[in-house]
């Protein structure tokens, strides 16, 4: 077992609060004081929520492999989209003496108690790209710029009806269109940023009668889809189209926050006759997605799906090691936004990631030239 890191590892706060209980917690070992510890007698446990999306695989080997580059010992750890799993795997990471967790939660709201765990055992806690929420002992939170995120997929689907162009100016299309809505998991705070992001956008095209979305769901709680499912936003698809898109009328957009959503969405569509592609004559609509998955960019690349927002996680990677190695050092991580995210008890500070918008046109610049995914790859539609 590694040893614990000592206060200086700590978040004031933590501190603080620690200090005035009068112990160092239960798993403090004295640390290594205010010189921090060496990586190589630190382990950091790595909680991940499935393997079910090659980005949360991504994420965890980009996670893993940076770390122990740096020379941390790792242990990884995916919960399969199960809540139970992820607490007990968190809760055994502690008790294996993990010294700094590194967690993108499944449900944003259910990790208070391994948190609490983690706190009185001196554990600093990086959030990893989705916020836990609910709890005071979240020390870092690593993400990109999810608003932006969804300001981008709204954009992206005006765009792509031709409302707009690239630059924002007016494009030739003029509508009206009409479209539906999708958004992510509830417990994901991130659904939010995303689906209120798209809706700054898309909301005044809606008032005005540009954008109408014709089964009226208009609401988070409507357009949520639950763990992220390809398979419950293809029912929901399913369902719009029969209820209503009965009368000979045509869906021209879908808004989709996620590419394993688009697919089950653009499966959905095609069932129906839509497509297959986006110059088809009974075209496919025009649907966005995000993480640019490499069956989604696939899609794109075959004129089926219109876009992905491509959000690069090593570099989010490099941002949640940068977050450990601080802790680990006895530092303050470095934060570039300390007012957007509030977890419900305190505002966390964050380290924001910008993100890209990726067409067809954008492919070989931005993800093969990037190393992201090979033309081979894009090709295929798998990973290597
Ligand atoms: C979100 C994440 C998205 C997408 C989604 C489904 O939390 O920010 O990029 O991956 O989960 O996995």
């Amino acid at each position: 077992m590694s040893k614990r890191l000592g206060f200086a590892a700590l978040s004031a706060g933590m501190a603080l609060t620690l200090a005035a209980c009068g112990g160092e917690g239960a798993g403090g070992s004295g640390g290594a004081g205010g010189e921090g510890a060496a990586a190589e007698d630190l382990t950091i446990g790595v909680s991940m929520p499935t393997q079910t999306s090659e980005r949360w695989i991504a994420d965890g080997n980009n996670v893993k492999e940076q770390l122990e580059a740096e020379g941390y010992t790792v242990d990884l750890q995916y919960a399969n989209d199960d809540i139970p799993t992820q607490s007990q795997q968190i809760d055994q990471m502690i008790t294996e003496g993990a010294d700094i967790l590194v967690v993108a939660a499944i449900d944003g709201t259910a990790l208070s108690g391994q948190l609490e765990n983690a706190a009185s055992n001196n554990i600093p806690v990086v959030s990893y790209d989705r916020l836990i929420r609910d709890s005071e002992n979240v020390d870092f939170y690593v993400t990109f710029d999810n608003f932006a995120v969804g300001q981008a997929q709204g954009n992206a689907l005006l765009q792509g009806l031709g409302l707009r162009n690239e630059d924002g100016s007016p494009g030739t299309a003029t509508g009206p269109f009409n479209i539906e809505l999708f958004a992510g998991s509830l417990d994901d705070n991130n659904a939010f940023f995303f689906f209120n992001g798209a809706m700054d956008v898309l909301q005044p095209l809606i008032d005005d009668g540009t954008l109408v979305v014709k089964s009226g769901q208009t609401s988070i709680e409507q357009a949520a889809i639950l763990r992220w499912q390809q398979e419950t936003a293809q029912r929901r698809m399913e369902d719009l189209l029969t209820s209503a898109y009965n009368d000979g009328s045509r869906v021209d957009g879908v808004l989709s926050p996620y590419d394993g959503l688009s697919r089950g969405i653009i499966t959905a569509l095609q069932n129906a006759g839509y497509g297959p592609t986006l110059d088809a004559a009974n075209p496919m609509a025009v649907v966005t997605g995000q993480d640019a998955e490499i069956a989604s960019v696939k899609l794109i690349n075959d004129g089926v799906q219109s876009s992905t927002i491509f959000k690069d996680t090593r570099l989010l990677a490099e941002q949640a090691v940068a977050a450990a190695s601080a802790f680990a050092e006895g530092n303050e991580p470095e934060a570039n936004d300390t007012e957007t995210y509030d977890n419900g008890v305190k505002v966390v500070p964050s380290y924001l990631l910008p993100v890209e918008t990726v067409f067809a046109d954008d492919i070989q610049s931005v993800l093969i030239d990037s190393g992201y995914w090979t033309a081979d790859e894009v090709a295929s539609g798998q990973s290597d």
